[in-house]
């Protein structure tokens, strides 16, 4: 176990992957309450009239911030709803408070609250939690480094995730979405176009966080959006990766593919060819 001493604290910080994921399955379940009590409170709207923000999500940004500060003060700290604090422990936390903001205001089940950490050593970055509590049904997703993927609810059992190993996308169930400018959703509804006709069927939940645990579960064999943004999908990849599938995520463009391992590169010829077409 790694064990460091902060100078902020007396007590000595547990880093382990193991001991991060249990703090962060923490937080994710007092926002879970915090989702659960409902009301919006007053609903503004942030990149568009059609991108709503909610009392609900800056609530719950801050009770995972102050948590955060309690228990790990010198970590950074990168959220939705404007959070951007660099720490000094090389540990950031990544932060979507509300995944699937218009479906909680509708009152559709397919909402969650998204928490990744992420580690910085001689200058390389990688995700070591992830942790995705889809607080409209109560699944927690979950997953540390090198220790699988696992959903479980409740006292239930943790249930061991697994990506689907469908090869053909000709039979995959591809799950996307669409961001909230008319522009880039005209974009985005021509490349889907061109895939609908190739693949099994499209699905289109409303939470990024969620698609990207479908495909660690296999309840979709892929997931494909270009606008998301890294709190979207930070916890999500680690939770697709240690479930066996492969996930790319290019920060430039906000494209993200997440497939099964036999899937992802036939995928990707395709979708690449897709929106080549335009
Ligand atoms: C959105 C959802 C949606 C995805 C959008 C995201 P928000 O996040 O994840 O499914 O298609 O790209 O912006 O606004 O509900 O936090």
């Amino acid at each position: 176990m790694n064990r460091r001493h902060c100078a902020n604290v007396s007590a000595e910080v547990d880093d382990s992957p193991t001991a991060l994921l249990e703090l962060a399955i923490d937080f994710a379940e007092r926002v879970a309450d915090r989702h659960a009590a409902g009301g919006t409170g007053d609903v503004d709207s942030k990149s568009s009239s059609t991108d709503p923000v909610t009392q609900v999500d800056t609530d719950s940004e801050q009770m995972i911030t102050e948590a955060i500060r309690a228990t790990r003060p010198n970590d950074g700290i990168f959220g939705e709803e404007g959070i951007d604090v660099t720490g000094t422990s090389g540990f950031r936390w990544i932060i979507d408070p509300l995944d699937g903001t218009v479906n909680y205001l509708y009152g559709f089940a397919a909402h969650a609250v998204s928490i990744a950490v992420e580690q910085t050593s001689q200058g390389e970055t990688t995700t070591i939690v992830g942790v995705v509590h889809d607080t409209a049904l109560g699944n927690v997703y979950s997953a540390a480094a090198g220790n699988g993927a696992w959903v479980h609810r409740g006292e239930q059992l943790p249930r061991l995730l697994r990506a689907n190993d469908v090869s053909d996308p000709g039979h995959a169930l591809l799950a996307t979405g669409f961001g909230y400018d008319p522009e880039v959703r005209r974009a985005q509804g021509k490349t889907i176009a061109q895939l609908l006709p190739q693949v099994r069927d499209i699905r289109r939940a409303g939470s990024a966080a969620l698609d990207m645990c479908f495909v660690a579960s296999g309840s979709v064999d892929a997931y494909y959006e270009t606008g998301p943004h890294l709190w979207d999908v930070a916890a999500g990849s680690l939770i697709v990766t240690e479930a066996g599938g492969r996930v790319t995520y290019d920060p430039d463009r906000r494209r993200v593919i997440a497939a099964g391992r036999y899937l992802y590169d036939p995928l990707e010829d395709m979708i690449v060819a897709a929106e080549n077409r335009g």
